[in-house]
């Protein structure tokens, strides 16, 4: 694959890992065990950076573009749908926050509103991912040209480089390492 896909892909396995804390956490709250309230706030904090700040960029502003310019009926129709895809996981990640600031005002149901909400956000969102692998990133592949991908190669690059918080996603990495061994209390 592509350096430039690769960039995309590489995003995704973070993506990945952060939704990979969210799922745990909405299983933890549905069974009404304790989750840790932090970890759980900075990862989807941390998701809506990456997704907003720099992945979504890449895609929607350079290679869904790139994309349709090979244009046909199927890749339009494809591109339609992930666009589609980040709209709902847009909205599913407002609900979340809101589902955060109803059980922070004492709602009662407010960690099983925050788990329903989590898991509306990271269902889908998984699925675009794997959606995006097995279609789009196979098709820009083959319709692209090694010019056309050279320039996203570059363009993704400066996005990454230009991240306003780095330093956020290895602190995330550090805490959802070891939050497996820590104790976890109560959201
Ligand atoms: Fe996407
Ligand atoms: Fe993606």
């Amino acid at each position: 694959m592509h350096v430039s896909l690769e960039n995309l892909s590489q995003d995704h396995r973070t993506i990945e890992r952060v939704l990979d804390v969210m799922q745990q956490a909405a299983h933890e709250l549905l069974a009404s065990r304790p989750v840790d309230p932090s970890l759980l706030r900075q990862s989807v904090a941390c998701l809506s950076d990456l997704l907003d700040g720099c992945h979504w960029r890449k895609e929607e502003e350079f290679l869904f573009p790139a994309l349709l310019t090979a244009r046909s009926f199927v890749e339009d129709r494809l591109i339609e749908e992930l666009r589609a895809d980040h709209v709902r996981v847009r909205r599913a990640l407002s609900e979340v926050r809101a589902a955060f600031s109803r059980l922070d005002a004492g709602h009662p149901g407010g960690g099983w509103a925050v788990a329903v909400a989590l898991a509306a956000c990271y269902a889908p969102l998984r699925m675009h991912l794997h959606a995006e692998e097995q279609a789009a990133f196979a098709l820009a592949q083959q319709v692209l040209g090694v010019e056309k991908l050279d320039q996203l190669a570059v363009t993704f690059g400066q996005i990454d480089a230009a991240q306003e918080h780095p330093d956020q996603w290895r602190a995330l990495y550090e805490r959802v390492t070891v939050n497996a061994e820590t104790a976890k209390p109560r959201i």
